[in-house]
């Protein structure tokens, strides 16, 4: 289904790719990351920035590189072993598809040589659908700006669809999933997704894509979370996704595939990324 269809927005405001990377058992070594960090060149490393990008290095493209930390990562319903068994995964965002396109041309035989796979996840940046100037204060103008990985050194990623009936749902319907529900007395009956997630505000930078060419395709994802926080945060996140799942709280997740919970752990470099356990 078309963004326009269902009343969402059709503005694209960037462009990101997800590269999980599973590693070969052939040459990984000196060579490789050094041609990993040559392809990352003309792109800006997000590992020590702190704060929101500027409008050049979003222009130029920006990469982060993590390593898997394969112990805190889970499958879900959607079981997607390139995703859930990778080693590492880089992160790029960019305003158009071509520069962070073109870094994924570039690893993909490299990575290939030494008998190792990538898997790709893309997706758009969008402006948000339903979301109140009221909201928007509540959910975002208080939320925590991304900050260097040695601040925020650990990150998750949670790709996922939502079903059928959803998408055929009238959009009036769709939006009071965000909020709280009240019954006839006005009490709070269920928190909705805004509130459940509430506690992840002010420790937990988000960022989300969505699928390029619309929803509830084959073959790829309805969204891609991103999530960076600090190690002591850890638990806040987990909390944050219990919450979500809950569908006595959030009946919003009744309509939710999920793939693997993936986590990493934000590296500068690419020698950091090729590192085995
Ligand atoms: C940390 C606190 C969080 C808050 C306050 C929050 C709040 C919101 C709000 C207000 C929207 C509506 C955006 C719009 O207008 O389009 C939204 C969308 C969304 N959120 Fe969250 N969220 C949080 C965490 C999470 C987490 C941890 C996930 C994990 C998977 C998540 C997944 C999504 C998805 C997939 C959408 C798009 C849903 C759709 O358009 O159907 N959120 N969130």
């Amino acid at each position: 289904m078309q963004p326009a269809d269902l009343n969402m927005t059709t503005t694209v405001t960037g462009h990101q790719l997800f590269l999980f990377v599973t590693f070969g058992d052939g040459g990984a070594g000196g060579e490789l990351a050094e041609a990993m960090d040559r392809l990352g060149q003309g792109l800006e490393n997000v590992h020590d920035v702190d704060g929101p990008p500027s409008d050049d290095a979003f222009e130029r493209g920006r990469f982060q590189l993590l390593r898997a930390e394969s112990g805190l990562t889970s499958e879900n319903q959607i079981i997607h072993p390139a995703v859930s068994e990778s080693n590492g995964l880089i992160r790029l965002e960019c305003a158009s598809l071509e520069p962070i396109k073109e870094y994924e041309i570039g690893l993909r035989p490299l990575i290939e040589r030494t008998g190792g796979s990538v898997e790709t996840l893309a997706g758009v940046m969008r402006p948000r659908s339903y979301t109140s100037h009221a909201m928007s204060e509540f959910a975002y103008a208080h939320a925590m700006p991304p900050g260097p990985g040695e601040k925020y050194p650990l990150a998750a990623v949670t790709p996922m669809n939502k079903i059928d009936a959803w998408w055929q749902m009238d959009f009036l319907h769709r939006e009071s999933f965000f909020l709280p529900r009240y019954d006839e007395n006005e009490e709070m009956v269920v928190k909705g997704h805004a509130l459940a997630s509430a506690m992840g505000v002010p420790g937990i930078n988000r960022r989300l894509v969505h699928s390029p060419d619309g929803y509830g395709l084959e073959g790829n994802y309805d969204f891609v979370g991103y999530f960076e926080f600090a190690e002591a945060d850890a638990p806040v996140f987990r909390e944050v996704m219990a919450g979500l799942r809950d569908t006595v709280q959030n009946p919003e997740w009744k309509y939710v595939l999920e793939g693997p919970e993936w986590w990493g752990r934000r590296v500068r470099d690419a020698a950091n990324l090729l590192i085995r356990d």
